[in-house]
């Protein structure tokens, strides 16, 4: 089993949310209209890649995060990933431009806000051995 390769992709996967959040933010103050044409993309960034991130974060991460005494940051998390998953509920009914927008700024703000909570405050807590053991069960292995 590969963890560092594994580890790799986990943190690509919020590299690329980052970029695209910071992108989408710029845009969307910057070129109103160009970022509205970018709703089709964002919704279904955020319902293909993140929502398969978050569903995996919430079936085997989260709940041994919370066996390892992190129940509150978990709190946290699950909070954002249900106020993303409304977020794009939000950004599928804007119809205007400024509305779009706007949405997709909110959106984008939270996946930048989200992916940095974790960063900061869940996956640090974790030892080497403990992301090792975390990531070998999810997988089914030993
Ligand atoms: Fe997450």
């Amino acid at each position: 089993m590969d963890f560092a390769a594994m580890m790799k992709e986990l943190f690509a996967d919020e590299d690329r949310a980052k970029d695209m959040a910071r992108r989408l933010m710029h845009l969307a103050q910057n070129d109103p209209a160009a970022c509205a044409k970018e709703k089709d993309s964002v919704l279904a960034f955020i319902r293909g890649p993140i929502e398969q991130h978050f569903r995996y974060e919430e079936e085997h991460l989260f709940p041994q995060l919370e066996q390892h005494g992190l129940g509150p940051e978990v709190d946290v998390a699950k909070k954002h990933h249900a106020t993303l998953r409304q977020e794009a509920v939000n950004l599928e009914n804007a119809q205007d431009t400024k509305g779009i927008a706007q949405a997709i700024y909110f959106a984008a703000r939270l996946m930048l806000h989200h992916t940095n909570f974790e960063g900061d405050y869940i996956y640090p807590e974790l030892s080497k051995e403990q992301w090792h053991a975390l990531l070998a069960s999810s997988l089914g292995s030993k």
